[in-house]
């Protein structure tokens, strides 16, 4: 696989397109969501087999609260499944759980829940795996700021960079964006300064393991400058692929 030679380090994924996946087949909305965990879970096994160290996925946005009640439900439901489900498998393979976010709205059941992923797959270091649930990029600049202003700290990039909720690991080297539409909608706005984007018209449902190898075919032949020129970058002083 051409790819493999210059893997990304972090994959981070919006994973969108699970409504009009489960619209096209008269199915509720829900039945997309249902399908774009299965989805999720063979990305997360062919992240780990290929390399990838970080994978970061949005679950639930900080606006999401604004969709249909049924459909809100139904999304806390099949995190609580999900985590019941998946877990031990997921913590066979070594991969590490995280969540990202605003926990303080979520039940005391699903708050549970995140905290016994978290712990019972602390110690693995085969593929962190950050899952983004009600989480926002505004938020999480502001609960950083916000942070350092409460312990006095003075703001500076450093100092945010630290204080953000992704501060253990390093920022996205690719971020893609399944569904057609081609927007960062309040995720990662930190973390995605220098990251490459792809934007794949498929469904969320519908992106297999092939489509995640094109993507990073497709990364794989970008120039990654970081501000720098490419003549820079050719004379030696290329910043290494975080592979
Ligand atoms: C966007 O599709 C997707 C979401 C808002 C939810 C993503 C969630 C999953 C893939 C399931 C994993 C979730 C958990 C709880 C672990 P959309 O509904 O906006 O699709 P549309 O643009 O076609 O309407």
């Amino acid at each position: 696989m051409t790819a493999q030679r210059q893997v990304p380090n972090h994959i981070a994924i919006v994973m969108d397109g699970n409504g009009r996946w489960a619209t096209r087949r008269f199915l509720p909305r829900v039945a997309g969501h249902k399908k774009g965990v299965d989805a999720l879970r063979a990305c997360v096994r062919h992240c780990g087999d290929i390399g990838v160290k970080v994978l970061t996925v949005f679950a639930f946005s900080s606006e999401n609260w604004n969709r249909p009640a049924e459909e809100v439900s139904g999304l806390m439901e099949l995190l609580a499944m999900a985590l019941s489900r998946e877990v031990p498998q997921l913590h066979k393979e070594g991969v590490r759980i995280h969540f990202v976010g605003d926990r303080s709205s979520l039940s005391e059941k699903v708050r549970h829940g995140l905290a016994q992923a978290e712990q019972v797959t602390a110690g693995n270091t085969r593929l962190a795996f950050n899952i983004c649930f009600n989480y926002g990029g505004r938020w999480d600049i502001a609960q950083a700021a916000a942070g350092l202003a409460a312990r006095g700290e003075a703001i500076t990039e450093a100092s945010l960079d630290r204080a953000m909720a992704l501060n253990h690991v390093p920022d996205p080297d690719l971020l893609i964006r399944t569904g057609g539409e081609m927007r960062i909608s309040n995720f990662l706005l930190w973390q995605a300064a220098y990251t490459e984007l792809y934007f794949s018209d498929k469904l969320w449902p519908e992106f297999d393991a092939a489509a995640i190898d094109a993507a990073i075919a497709d990364y794989a032949g970008r120039e990654r400058r970081f501000g720098r020129t490419s003549a820079q970058l050719s004379g030696g002083d290329r910043r290494k692929k975080a592979a």
